[in-house]
């Protein structure tokens, strides 16, 4: 049932094209517009959204930062992305005009359902982003917008990252549809770019060789950083939080513009920096910014390994390693660079001799609290 694969996770990082093609499958009428029959909430509540939160626990959290540049960019709605277990906790501002959404693979982690509750009894409408029909949280929420991204076993989430980003992707390019933003033009172009994205994502687990033998070679590593800026940072997040589930190797993610206020103190000789470099054609300095924040760690001693777009070459210099991944608009990319971060922790913990599918103290759904 691994399909040939040495564990469930490698099968489902390959299943990653098809995951994403899925979720995003039948979505166009015939004028081109996006449909999005599963959101049953009336439209002039969504009209009147002022607020979205998204709530969510670990891997699906990152989901949802990735989400809140996406959806502040085309929708203009304020929208901050919260875990579940702090949101419950404190007395967060929720009405009837804020929507919540809920981020959950599984459809069970009880901290996310919990959050849930409490949001609908403030009024709240909630629309789950869950892989799994009828569980828990879809049943419970106002509406659900199903990942298809097929049952995920391994314990660390792979194809569910990616396909919740789609999915999320589609309510933001939905909400700004219905809302009319000066984006709305632009609905289309996206969705053309996103259909792209699953063929591009195949191209990077065609190099999958380069980056296990990157992987056997850094199986020494004691400490791994991840940085990124944009949709990148929660990219390096989630890099970092792979390794150590799987490859228990101690491993953080950066905001690369925080380095200078700490971080920057832990580079040593040696020390291993993936970089998640956006894309030199997107706006604004991003690109050079984080060419600099390479140039920062790599003239302190670090190894750098730098995940960059096919055709940039100002990253080459101080790069101990590139990476490449396809050109794609910028906020895209989270689709893409993920992948190698994937494929370089579950290389890892296998050429430790770890059982990459069942890591330690580690289990598939938190059901409790
Ligand atoms: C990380 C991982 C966990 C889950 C988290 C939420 O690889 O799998 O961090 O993302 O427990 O689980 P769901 O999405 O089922 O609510």
């Amino acid at each position: 049932e691994k399909d040939g694969y040495s564990s469930f996770m490698l099968k489902e990082i390959n299943e990653q094209p098809s995951a994403v093609e899925q979720t995003l499958m039948g979505r166009l009428d015939q004028h081109g517009n996006l449909m999005l029959d599963e959101l049953r909430i009336d439209e002039s509540i969504l009209r009147a959204v002022d607020k979205i939160v998204v709530v969510a626990c670990g891997t699906a959290a990152y989901a949802g930062q990735v989400a809140k540049y996406a959806i502040e960019h085309w929708c203009r709605i304020p929208t901050e992305v919260e875990l579940a277990h702090e949101f419950r906790y404190r007395d967060p501002i929720v009405n009837e005009k804020t929507l919540v959404v809920a981020f959950s693979q599984s459809g069970e982690t009880m901290d996310t359902l919990m959050a849930v509750r409490h949001a609908r009894e403030q009024g709240a409408k909630v629309v789950s982003i869950c892989n799994t029909n009828g569980s828990t949280i879809p049943r419970e929420s106002d509406a659900v917008i199903y990942t298809h991204a097929g049952p995920e076993i391994a314990v660390a989430s792979t194809k569910a990252f990616l396909s919740q980003i789609a999915a999320a992707y589609l309510l933001g390019l939905y909400l700004a549809q219905l809302r009319g933003t000066k984006f709305a033009d632009e609905v289309r172009d996206v969705l053309r770019e996103l259909q792209e994205v699953p063929a591009k994502i195949q191209s990077v687990l065609d190099a999958a060789d380069e980056v296990k033998d990157l992987a056997r070679r850094m199986s020494t590593a004691e400490s791994v950083l991840f940085l990124g800026r944009h949709v990148g940072y929660p990219v390096a997040l989630e890099g970092a939080l792979k390794l150590k589930e799987i490859a228990y190797i101690h491993a953080e993610g950066f905001a690369a513009g925080e380095l200078k206020h700490g971080p920057i103190a832990l580079v040593e000789e040696g020390q291993p920096v993936f970089v998640i470099v956006p894309s030199p054609r997107g706006r604004d300095s991003l690109h050079a910014k984080v060419v600099s924040n390479i140039q920062e760690v790599r003239a302190r001693g670090a190894i750098t390994i730098v995940i960059a777009e096919e055709g940039d070459d100002a990253v080459v210099p101080y790069a101990n390693e590139v990476i490449r991944v396809p050109q794609t608009p910028v906020l895209l990319a989270p689709l893409l660079t993920t992948v190698p971060l994937q494929l370089f922790a579950c290389e890892l913990a296998d050429s430790k001799g770890y059982d990459v599918d069942q890591p330690r103290n580690l289990a598939k759904s938190v059901t409790v609290e």
